[in-house]
Formats: C-alpha cells, structure tokens, sequence
C-alpha cells in the first residue's frame, strides 16, 4: 500500500497500540508533527541514553558498510569484466519506452489466455534504466541518442557520430574492428538510418543517408569496419538510372561494395542460401528491403519475401561465432528492433506489439545463443529514447474515466495502419469511383483491422482526405483499445536497461546517462576509441568531398544549417522525407496536422 493511501488516522480505537504515547509517536511518524511532552522524566532520561547508543551503533554500522562498499568497487574495478576472448552483443530497441512493454505483456497474456504472471523473456533481465537528453534538447532523436552509445558522447539531434563542434568521434565498432574483433549490424530499417549509421559513418546530418551508405561499406578514412550488414535500405545503394534507387547521383554503392570484398545479398532465397548463418562466407552485406523491412504484423504473412529480426539476428550470431572460432577476439554485433520507434510515430498500438514481441524473440535468442557457447559473452540491451508518448490508458469523454486498457483490439488487427495506407493509395491511383472508394475504406477497416463497428466518421475523414488515412486507422484502433499517445515524435522519457549478466555489467545497474551505455560497451572489449578518433581526424583533414551543386564539402557532408540543430521535431520530417524514390507516392505522412 502506498504511504499516501494509508488510513492515516482512522480505526485508532480498534488498533493494537493501546496506550497514549506509543499513539502519540505513531502520529509523529505519520504526520511529521512533534510529539507531545511526556511526563516522566525518568522515561526522558533512558530515552536519551538509547538514543546515544543507537547514534553510536548507526554510525560504526554505516562506516563498515562504506568500507566493505569500496572494497567490493574495487574488487569490481579489476575482476569482472572478463580478460580473454569475449563477445558483445548489443541490442537497441529504438522508441521503446517502458509502457511499450506494459501493452505488449497485457497484449500476449490476452492472446494466449495466460495468466496475469506472465512475463516477457525481456521483462525477466531489467537492470536499470538509461536518461537520454541529446546536447541541444530534452528529447533526443535516434541520431544522437546512438551517438551516446557508439562514442560515448552527448551531441546534437541529427548528428551522426560527430560532436557538437562537428569533429569526428570514434566508435565502439571501428575500434573493435581495429582490435581484432569481428563486428556486425542487424536491423529492421534501412541500414543507412540513423542508429546503425552511428557505428559505422560519420556525417553531420542524419539525413545524408546516401553518403552514409558509402561510408558504411568502406569508402571514408578507416577503410572497411563492418564485417557483416543485414537489413534493408537497398535504394541508398543503387544508382539513380535504376527503378530501386532513392540515391540523389548515379553512383553504384553496391559495386563499390564488392570492390571492397563484400558479398552481396538482396532477396529471401539468397538469405537462405546463408543456412542460418553456416554458409556465410564474410565480409557480407544483405539488404532485403528498398527501404524499411515492413513491420512484424505485414511481414509474418510475407515470409517468403522479407527475414524477421530473429532469423537475422540468429545467422549474424551463428555467422560471426563461426568466423571467430580460430581467433583470440571475439566479435561485436548491434542488433536494432529499429520500427518498435516507427509504429510509436504512426501511433499504432496494434503494430507495436508486434514489433516488441519480435524484439523479445531475438532477445530470448541471444540469451539462448550466449548460454550455448564457450567464448565468454554478455548483452547489453536498451532504447534510445521513448517514442509516441505512450500511455496504456486514454480518456474518451468529459465525465470521469474508468480504469480500463483493452488488448482485444490490438488482437483482432492483421495489418498495421501504415500497410493498409499504402493498399489505399494503390487503389486510389486506379481513380475509382467515390462509392468504390467508401467500400474499400468500409472493408479496410473490418477486415485489415477487424473493426466492424467504424463510424461514419471515421469513413468519411478517410475517404475525403487520404492523407489522414494512416492517423485515422491507428486512432480507430487506439481509441477501441483506450490507448493514449501524446504526440507524433519521441519523449523525454528515461528507458530500460536489460543484460544477461547484470554482475558483469554492474556498471548500468541503476539510473544512468546514456553515454554511460556507451561506456560500458568500450570497458566491456577493452578498445581505444580515442586512437581511432585521433586517426579519423588525421586521415580526415583534407578529404573533401562532392557535395551539392558541384560544391566541395568536408567527408562528413554538408553542416545542418543555423537553428535547425536545436530543432528536437526533426526525426519525423527527416524519416518521413527520405523516400525519395521517383514517381512514387508513399504513405508516410501521418497527417496528423490536418
Ligand atoms: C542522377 O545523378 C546524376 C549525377 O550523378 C545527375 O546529374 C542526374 O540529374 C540524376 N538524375 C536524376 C533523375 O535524378
Ligand atoms: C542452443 O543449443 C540448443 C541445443 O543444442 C539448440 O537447439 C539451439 O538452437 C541453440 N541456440 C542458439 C541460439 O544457438
Ligand atoms: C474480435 O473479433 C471477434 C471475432 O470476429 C469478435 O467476436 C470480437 O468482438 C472482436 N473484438 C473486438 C474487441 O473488436
Ligand atoms: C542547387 O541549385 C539549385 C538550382 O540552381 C538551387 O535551386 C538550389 O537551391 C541549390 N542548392 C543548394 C543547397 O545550394
Ligand atoms: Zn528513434
């Protein structure tokens, strides 16, 4: 019961303390008032004396306490994390705030009929939480929120692994790899996107994901670092001559791949062809989608065309296990459930648990993994930032709410809102008629969402302004199961920390900073980050490269420009335009201005 909720000073004639002081001392506790004056002076008199021996008892206790406390730092300091070859797996779930976790728990129990005790695998490895202000706001974006974790540094939202003053910073991954370590990217987005970018490119604004792309497969100062990418993003790749491309230029980032060794893969039968990861043959670089890998809730009915996360994180891990057997050095893996964030943008409740399910089934995986093999390892995993402002409650009318949060809902959607969007303006572009359009509005909503009780309404703001329709299949499904959302972009909300090893990593256990994360992921493989910053700023300061309208820029692209830095709302615009691929209309636009 909370201190608050007590039955401060009822009942007194029924309780046990039957006499007048002992009641006077119990009001004192609870009301913080002083006592009133006893009459016994002898009774005074032991009182002090017990209070003097209790002084002198508190203050030995808290002295050994302390002693023991740094005996048990130091020993901490120079024995826990492991001296010989060892694995680091680090996994973010990007926009995953602890409510996501609430939603998705009710969610399973409901859909499985299990009782309220069940928990997610995840929920079982909690060892603290992470704060995530960015250097310019409150609310971090992705960019800087892994910035904290590949180098260790706040900086501006937007920033791709450079400082606020707009210098290159090394990162975990490129100092493992110049250890000796193997490392590898595992995601659901395009793996130009901010988080996996992090690790492996350096530019100043996040949305220079073309010149990321050529970063990330070897073409800037350290050379190749990334031993095995899997996830999507292909169009980045691609020469603008071809169909798939959202590339501004005409450059073929995939044949400057495999000028740099890699193998080069694109499509489910090829994936395949990996065996689980037996028959990988590194450097390798997998993208299996022209942008996103569509969320978990379309995926999981188009097997055959896109990997899941596990499948991914399952062949990385086998992969890079089988390609360090005969070394002294480990690898280091990020393993991203990059569109827990995505569906957290499209306020789609019935998408997001999806998503963190398939987090959860990777995240059991890795345990699995770790369990299995003898090379010493551990996983580290935690979010970015929160995203949505999500709560597993919402008002829906004037009078005074009733306590109720409905997972059925959620049950009953097959698609997520972005997917039957995207069917919507396919159709549309056929110019059907009006009456077409209500049919097709009517039978989105009752089978793609299994909501057969939509409102006029809800109809008629879709089929009259398509571009809210994504808003408006989301919000049917968030105002059924009564689930709140605050906002469109990220929050300011701390987020979970979890390991496998909460003794090795003592260092997160507890409220930390994010850059603390990023810390811990250096101390963990014992790398020097900062040599591989002093070479990127060597090997840097003459790289000029093209930038736009025949300019030259510096290799890390052009600055974002004055003020645009401090703007906390840019994550939305900036990944909702990146689909820049020509002729074609996408629904990304959550219209939730209109
Ligand atoms: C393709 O890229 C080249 C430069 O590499 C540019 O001149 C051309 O305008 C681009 N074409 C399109 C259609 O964007
Ligand atoms: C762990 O070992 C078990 C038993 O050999 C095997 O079935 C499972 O696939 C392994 N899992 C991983 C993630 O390596
Ligand atoms: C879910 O679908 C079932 C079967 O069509 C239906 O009986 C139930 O009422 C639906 N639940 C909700 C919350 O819409
Ligand atoms: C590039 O040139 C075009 C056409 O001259 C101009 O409209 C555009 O503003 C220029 N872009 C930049 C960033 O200078
Ligand atoms: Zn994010």
């Amino acid at each position: 019961m909370a201190v608050g909720e007590r039955p401060l000073l009822s009942n007194r004639a029924s309780s046990e303390i039957s006499n007048d002081r002992d009641l006077a001392e119990e009001d004192a506790l609870l009301t913080g008032q002083r006592t009133s004056k006893s009459t016994a002076r002898s009774w005074k008199l032991w009182r002090e004396i017990g209070l003097f021996v209790w002084a002198v008892i508190a203050t030995a206790v808290v002295i050994v306490l302390a002693v023991l406390y740094q005996k048990h730092q130091d020993s901490r300091d120079h024995t826990a994390l492991p001296s010989g070859k060892r694995n680091l797996i680090f996994m973010v779930s990007d926009g995953m705030g602890p409510t996501s976790l609430s939603l998705t728990r009710s969610f399973n129990q409901f859909r499985n009929g299990s009782p309220w005790s069940e928990q997610l695998v995840i929920d079982q490895h909690l060892i603290g939480q992470s704060r995530t202000r960015s250097s310019s706001s409150l609310i971090t974006d992705s960019a800087a929120g892994a910035t904290a974790f590949s180098c260790a540094r706040k900086s501006y939202n937007g920033a791709i692994s450079v400082t606020p003053d707009h210098e290159p910073c090394g990162t975990v991954l490129e100092a493992a790899k110049r250890a000796g370590y193997m490392t590898g990217l595992v995601v659901t987005t395009r793996i130009t996107d901010a988080t996996p970018a992090c690790f492996a490119s350096h530019v100043n604004m996040r949305s220079e994901e073309d010149r990321i792309a050529e970063q990330m497969v070897g073409d800037y100062p350290l050379g190749r670092v990334v031993d095995l990418m899997l996830g999507g993003g292909r169009c980045h790749f691609l020469p603008n001559t071809t169909e798939d491309s959202c590339r501004s230029d005409n450059k073929d980032i995939v044949a400057m791949a495999k000028e740099n060794g890699y193998n080069y893969i694109s499509s489910r039968s090829d994936f395949d062809a990996l065996k689980s990861g037996a028959a990988v043959n590194l450097p390798i670089l997998g993208l299996f989608a022209q942008t996103d890998i569509p969320y978990e809730i379309d995926r999981r009915n188009e097997e055959d065309i896109y990997p899941s996360l596990d499948e991914m994180a399952l062949t990385a891990l086998s992969a890079l296990s089988k390609a360090t057997e005969k070394s002294d050095k480990g690898f280091f893996l990020m393993i991203e459930g990059s569109r827990i964030d995505h569906a957290g943008h499209h306020n789609d409740p019935a998408a997001q648990v999806h998503e963190v399910l398939a987090y959860d089934k990777a995240f059991a995986s890795v345990l699995q993994f770790l369990e299995n093999d003898s090379t010493e390892g551990i996983m580290v995993s935690t979010s970015d930032h929160e995203t949505g402002g999500l709560a597993a409650a919402r008002q829906l009318h004037d009078s005074y709410p009733e306590y109720l949060w409905y997972p059925g809902p959620l049950a009953n959607a097959s698609h997520s809102a972005e997917r039957l969007t995207q069917e919507y303006q396919k159709f549309l572009s056929t110019s059907p008629s009006e009456d077409a359009i209500v049919v097709h509005v009517q039978e989105a909503f009752s089978s793609g969402l299994g909501i057969k009780d939509a409102s006029e309404d809800e109809i008629n703001n879709i089929v009259k302004n398509p571009n809210s329709a994504q808003y408006g299949f989301s919000d049917a499904i968030s105002r059924r199961s009564q689930t709140g959302w605050s906002t469109h972009g990220h929050s300011a909300a701390d987020v979970n920390i979890y390991s496998s090893d909460p003794k090795t990593a003592f260092a997160l256990v507890g409220n930390h900073e994010n850059t603390e994360v990023g810390d811990f992921l250096r101390d963990y493989l014992d790398v020097d980050v900062e040599s591989v910053t002093k070479e990127l700023k060597e090997k840097g300061v003459d790289l000029m490269v093209e930038g736009v309208n025949g300019t030259r820029v510096g290799w890390m692209g052009p600055m974002p420009m004055e003020g645009q830095r401090l703007d906390g709302q840019n994550h939305l615009a900036t990944y909702g335009g990146d689909f820049r691929r020509r002729g074609l209309r996408h629904g990304e636009g959550c219209g939730c201005g209109m």
